[in-house]
């Protein structure tokens, strides 16, 4: 029970303490980005988005970047015959460059081989040094230069007919090593590792947290944080003994207190940090080895470690060798960036790996984005309904008209009263996969109440004219899509930008708070009086993805019976796709 209440106090302390620290681990640069990298980032990006808009007040950092020491780096450099330097500078501006794109919004980009990193590296091994917690030892064992990392017996498999072990996990081979290393005392914080572990909502999605302390129900072996100078050069050396460097995990985990400025004292401001993104291959490195060495060196520990699975792609795991690596700018080039922030938000869960197929991303965007949400604003935007453009405010008599008479307006009004906060709840657990549900969800009940509204009939010419009924639709549609647009925010910001902009909604009227209904109170209202929309935004969203080979046979049939209109569509899907 005190604990319970400890706990409690602990997170109400984390909501209320102004800084907000998120990480995503920092990337390799022995290849190019792929769509499992910007995953990480996509999440943490989406996070942090949601944490500015849901808590203006607190201080969010997020910080990203580049892993470039290493024997992984230097053969990958020299396969590529390029100085390693350059090989290094090279792939962290393309991270930049795709995460600049995708819209990762990052206040820090850090590379390991910034010399701000490397004094922040050697203070902290002084410190473990100083403590007592760094031995020399002569050290062998079957090291994964793939994954950076020494393996037990129990953690590899012998291929029979080659002889050559590989790691379990990860499928890469493994070499011999013998050699003279310095070790950290990892067996002697067992029971810390595994306290801080326990803490409620400590390591998010709960499976990992099982994970972790089957690993614990084992006696922690010490690991070697050092590797001789001769054989991995390209690192950074240990202090005051040139003839090591310093093991590349405990360089790269020490990123994300370099960031903040560590050793001098401003990175207390922000630390520990509030979420770790990381992926599940490296767990353990996350979720045992980083707590350990923190608390040896006297921080406190991360206040929360969010693992996610990976992406296979037609159920294959990516690789070089099976070619079937999605680079993100050639899949930006069929979704956009946007698109493909909003597949991974949407289709990725994280206790469990997605599958990236084509197929789906295309019924997906299509389908939510394309044609629930794009088509929506089109429809509302409509010179034919709305020809004076304007996003007007619902006449009283006409909303309580609709509310009576509509099932689908009554349906509305319920989703978009409960939207704020079941979102709210999804958010707080980065379940953006159940956000796009209720939000898409909401924004079917809209498209539902403007068909079974039928505001055709209501324009001049039309069945039974109705000026303010027809304004009354419109308005209640543009509601809905308000608030929609400000729920999807962190999940796509430039088409919910444009959307927002569209309906002429003022920066200062999109945060959380604004989530209310105009037609429901009065009072909160953003839209209180009718507003012109704006004509400079484009009320077409997102176009409808036309695969390839669709594409061709629908433009060859139309040039064959309609030239003249044919060349007119060709230029528009050229347009709308550019
Ligand atoms: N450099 C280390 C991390 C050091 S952090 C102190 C590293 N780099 S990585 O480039 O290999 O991976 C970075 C992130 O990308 C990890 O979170 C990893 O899980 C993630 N992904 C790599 N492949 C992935 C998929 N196929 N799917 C989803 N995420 C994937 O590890």
């Amino acid at each position: 029970m005190l604990v319970r209440k400890i706990n409690y106090f602990r997170l109400l302390g984390t909501r209320l303490s102004s800084s907000h620290y998120v990480t995503t681990p920092i990337f390799y640069v022995n290849a190019a980005p792929h769509i499992g990298h910007l995953y990480s980032a996509v999440i943490a990006d989406a996070h942090c988005r949601y944490q500015r808009l849901r808590y203006p007040d607190s201080n969010v950092r997020l910080c990203t970047g580049t892993d470039e020491h290493g024997t992984k780096i230097q053969q990958a450099a020299a396969t590529h015959k390029v100085p390693v330097a350059q090989y290094c500078d090279e792939i962290s501006e393309r991270y930049r460059h795709v995460f600049g794109l995708a819209g990762i919004a990052h206040d820090d980009f850090i590379r390991t081989t910034e010399q701000r990193h490397k004094e922040a590296v050697a203070h902290f091994w002084q410190r473990l040094q100083a403590r007592g917690h760094i031995y020399s030892a002569a050290y062998s064992g079957w090291y994964c230069v793939s994954d950076e990392t020494f393996l037990t017996d129990s953690q590899l498999r012998l291929d029979e007919s080659s002889g050559i072990r590989h790691s379990l996990e990860s499928g890469h081979p493994v070499e011999w090593t013998e050699e003279t290393n310095y070790m950290f005392r990892l067996s002697q914080f067992q029971d810390d590792v595994r306290h801080w572990v326990q803490q409620e909502a400590r390591i998010r999605p709960a499976k990992f947290e099982k994970i972790l302390l089957d690993t614990l129900s084992e006696q922690l072996p010490d690991v070697s944080v050092s590797r001789p100078s001769n054989r991995v050069h390209w690192a950074i050396p240990v202090p005051n003994d040139e003839t090591q460097t310093v093991y590349v995990w405990l360089d790269a985990l020490i990123n994300y207190l370099s960031s903040l400025g560590y050793p001098n004292e401003q990175y207390l401001a922000h630390w520990p940090p509030a979420q770790q993104i990381i992926g599940k291959d490296i767990l353990k490195f996350h979720g045992i080895y980083w707590p350990a060495f923190l608390i040896a060196a006297g921080l406190e520990p991360p206040r929360q470690l969010y693992v996610h699975s990976h992406w296979t792609v037609d159920g294959q795991k990516m690789s070089k060798s099976k070619h079937n690596v999605v680079d993100p700018l050639q899949a930006a080039q069929q979704y956009t960036m946007e698109g493909l922030r909003y597949f991974l938000l949407r289709e990725g869960v994280a206790h469990s790996d997605g599958n990236f197929s084509h197929v789906k991303a295309l019924r997906i965007l299509n389908s939510e984005l394309a044609d629930t949400l794009g088509n929506l604003l089109s429809r509302a935007c409509a010179k034919t309904l709305n020809p004076q453009q304007i996003y007007p405010s619902p006449h009283v008599e006409h909303l309580t008209a609709l509310l009576q008479e509509l099932d689908a307006a009554k349906r509305l009004q319920e989703l978009l009263l409960q939207l704020a906060a079941r979102c709210e709840e999804h958010y707080e657990c980065n379940h953006f996969h159940l956000v796009a549900d209720t939000t898409i969800a909401t924004l079917h009940a809209a498209n539902n109440f403007f068909e079974c509204a039928k505001p055709w009939e209501l324009k001049p010419g039309g069945k039974a004219p109705n000026a303010p009924r027809l304004q009354t639709i419109i308005a209640i549609t543009m509601d809905a899509l308000r608030l929609c647009a400000i729920v999807l925010q962190p999940m796509i910001p430039q088409l919910t930008s444009q959307l927002l902009n569209k309906l002429t909604v003022p920066s200062s009227q999109r945060s959380w708070q604004h989530l209310c209904l105009s037609s429901a109170s009065s009072s909160s209202s953003s839209s209180s009086h009718s507003r012109q929309l704006d004509e400079q935004s484009n009320a077409l969203l997102f176009q409808r993805i036309v695969e390839q080979q669709d594409k061709s046979t629908q433009q060859k049939q139309q040039q064959q019976q309609l030239p003249g209109k044919a060349k007119k569509q060709r230029k528009a899907t050229v347009k709308a796709n550019s």
